[in-house]
């Protein structure tokens, strides 16, 4: 039985005071005392160490972080490594966020690098993938799919990537309102298991947890997740209010 997974990516938002207060108002709201989903925060980097702090003895609730870069150290002026991010106590670290592949061009081979540096580090990837509305009215969804997968997760063990995390978010569905229905989301998931189990075998394919990513709410929450092959969400915009948040997580222990 896979644990469900609910991420908050903040993305570019939250200063440090608005991310104590999320913080503080998610614990009101009992969020760290539910130990049967697991719950991800992912602040910017700026606020990372706030949201361990004001977590405190809420040691349920893991801290994420958006992005690194999969040098050790040295002259990468604006870049931040994974050891950098365990010296935090991050646990997950986000990468080829679909932001990040077309904002700033980084293509399977860099998510890759970073994959891979990321679980030598021990720190779990939170690996994005996702098609684009032209690519999915062309009828390309799984030859996308397969190949951001096939490309980001390359080369891994089986046991790493049963400790990576796959995020289906497609492009069309961020910050636009319009989800894909749990029908279309449940196929894209199927398909994207079915991949790990030839790139790996069975028992990994079924260990990997898979989150839906796009226009995740409170009210199209507990559908999402209740599909199958849905093992949690990766949340943006209503992230960022803890009560819509709080209300995603406790949705994802619905069956
Ligand atoms: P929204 O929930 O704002 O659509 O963002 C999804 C996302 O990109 C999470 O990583």
């Amino acid at each position: 039985m896979r644990k469900k997974i609910v991420a908050a990516n903040w993305k570019m938002n939250m200063t440090q005071a608005e991310a104590s207060r999320f913080v503080e108002a998610l614990l009101l709201r009992d969020v760290g005392e539910i130990t049967d989903v697991e719950v991800v925060i992912v602040p910017p980097f700026t606020a990372i160490a706030k949201v361990t702090e004001a977590l405190g003895n809420a040691q349920n609730i893991k801290v994420g972080a958006q992005n690194m870069y999969w040098e050790k150290n040295g002259p990468f002026t604006g870049e931040i490594s994974a050891a950098l991010l365990r010296d935090l106590f991050v646990h997950y670290v986000v990468l080829g966020h679909s932001e990040r592949r077309t904002l700033f061009g980084e293509t399977d081979e860099i998510v890759n690098r970073k994959v891979r540096v990321a679980h030598e580090a021990k720190l779990r990837p939170i690996a994005c993938i996702g098609e684009t509305l032209e690519q999915r009215d062309r009828g390309n969804v799984e030859k996308i799919l397969a190949m951001q997968l096939r490309g980001s997760l390359a080369g891994l063990t089986p046991k790493d990537l049963q400790e990576t995390v796959v995020a289906y978010e497609p492009v069309w569905a961020i910050g636009t309102g319009r989800t894909a229905t749990p029908e279309q989301a449940q196929e894209a998931h199927a398909f994207i298991r079915k991949t790990l189990r030839e790139m790996a075998d069975d028992t990994t394919g079924e260990h990997v947890r898979i989150q839906y990513g796009g226009s995740v709410k409170p009210e199209n929450a507990r559908e999402l997740m209740s599909q199958p092959d849905i093992d949690g969400a990766l949340v943006g915009g209503a992230s960022l209010d803890p009560r819509s948040f709080a209300q995603i997580v406790k949705a994802a222990r619905e069956r």
